[in-house]
């Protein structure tokens, strides 16, 4: 296949031969360094949006790459039928930096938090009588699987679908009493995210996870945190609930793991990991390709300090924000939002392409910021010049 072909005409062939899932900007990308990606005619663009807060390391990083092609030249697949060096190695790392767990390794964060839910049912038929709904947050959004997308609390992406899976109730984020109030012997988890990312950055208000901890504990409730978008430093630790001096019994992740390699995991403590030989699986799931970019990532955040980076660059984003007249500003780490009080969200993320500036407008009030971690001081400024342009 000739790439030069391909690229004079993208946007035309995508329209043909791509199923028409969603929007894209009138932008075709070819190459990325750094927190910077280049597009088909040579522009460049400063990138905060990082592959929606996958790229933590930004793109091409020297370590990533000769990870990739090391164990691409060794061993890129062999299936879960056999043992490979990397998975468990994986494993044991992310259990180290999180909580006494186990992992399962999947594709993405639909899938990883797929895994939870089964496991919260398997959990429950073993040990509240067969119980399996779960209470999830209006607003949340876990994936796009037929049960994920039933979890996530948005209608829009779930009502196209109908019949939807039963076992699923939604009450309003960040209130404790609504989740008292839906409890029923019915109830096996609730499943939160930390902080609501493709809602437009809605953190959990302080007190809140503690509150739902607590609540689980009393009544025999699992809680599963979907940190697909929060974890591995994005908030300015490691995952978002060390913020809340609570551990929950499953944590979900994906987006940032593999640095841009596509991986998810679940990871579920002693208590809710009831998993055996047979109940779940995943071809790709955890393959050492995967697994060495995400043990590679790892390593360079761990390293090179980048989760204080995070919280550090996090403050300094986000006091860039406030003079662009938005009527909102809130977030937690390098995971920043605005809401402007007029729909002019997505006018705003045109003005900052053509500006040289990836933002991500999440509707038309709201604009979402999640830049690779490795952003810099003078990027952000760079950056905050870009979106003072684009905000007159
Ligand atoms: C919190 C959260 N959970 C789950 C997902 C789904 O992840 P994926 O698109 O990898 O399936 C996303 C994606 O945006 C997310 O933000």
């Amino acid at each position: 296949m000739e790439r030069s072909a391909l690229q004079v005409n993208t946007p035309e062939l995508a329209g043909r031969y791509l199923m028409q899932t969603g929007r894209r900007l009138p932008v075709t990308f070819v190459r990325g360094q750094g927190c910077v990606l280049y597009d088909d005619q040579g522009r460049q663009y400063l990138d905060l949006v990082a592959g929606i807060a996958v790229n933590l390391l930004g793109h091409a990083h020297p370590e990533v790459l000769a990870a990739v092609q090391r164990q691409a030249g060794e061993l890129i697949h062999a299936s879960n039928l056999y043992f490979t060096q990397p998975q468990v190695e994986l494993a044991r790392r992310l259990v180290e930096l999180s909580f006494e767990s186990r992992v399962f390794f999947c594709n993405s964060g639909a899938e990883a938090n797929e895994t939870a839910i089964k496991l919260a049912r398997k959990w429950g038929a073993k040990n509240r009588d067969g119980a399996y709904e779960i209470i999830a947050a209006i607003g949340s959004f876990h994936g796009r699987t037929l049960a994920t997308v039933t979890a996530g609390g948005q209608h829009k992406y779930s009502d196209p679908f109908k019949p939807l899976p039963d076992g699923f109730v939604h009450v309003a984020y960040n209130d404790i009493e609504a989740i008292k109030a839906a409890t029923t012997a019915r109830t096996v988890a609730v499943l939160l995210e930390p902080v609501m990312g493709e809602i437009g950055v809605i953190p959990a208000a302080p007190g809140f996870l503690k509150q739902v901890r607590e609540w689980c504990d009393g009544q025999n409730l699992l809680l599963i945190l979907d940190e697909v978008q929060t974890g591995l430093g994005r908030t300015g630790r490691w995952f978002a609930h060390q913020h809340h001096g609570i551990t929950p019994d499953v944590m979900t992740l994906a987006k940032g793991l593999g640095g841009g390699v596509p991986i998810g995991a679940c990871l579920a403590n002693p208590r809710a990991d009831v998993f055996e030989p047979g109940d779940h699986g995943s071809t790709f799931g955890g393959n050492p390709l995967a697994c060495a970019a995400a043990l590679a990532v790892l390593h360079v955040v761990e390293r090179d300090g980048l989760v204080g980076h995070a919280a550090e660059m996090g403050d300094l984003l986000r006091e860039s924000l406030a003079d662009l007249g938005a009527k909102e500003v809130r977030g937690l780490g390098l995971m920043q939002a605005f809401e402007f009080a007029e729909p002019r969200a997505k006018a705003f993320q045109q003005a900052c392409l053509e500006g040289g500036l990836i933002v991500n407008a999440v509707d038309e009030h709201s604009v979402r910021l999640v830049p690779p971690l490795i952003v810099t001081p003078a990027e952000i400024e760079r950056a905050h010049a870009t979106m003072r342009e684009a905000s007159k």
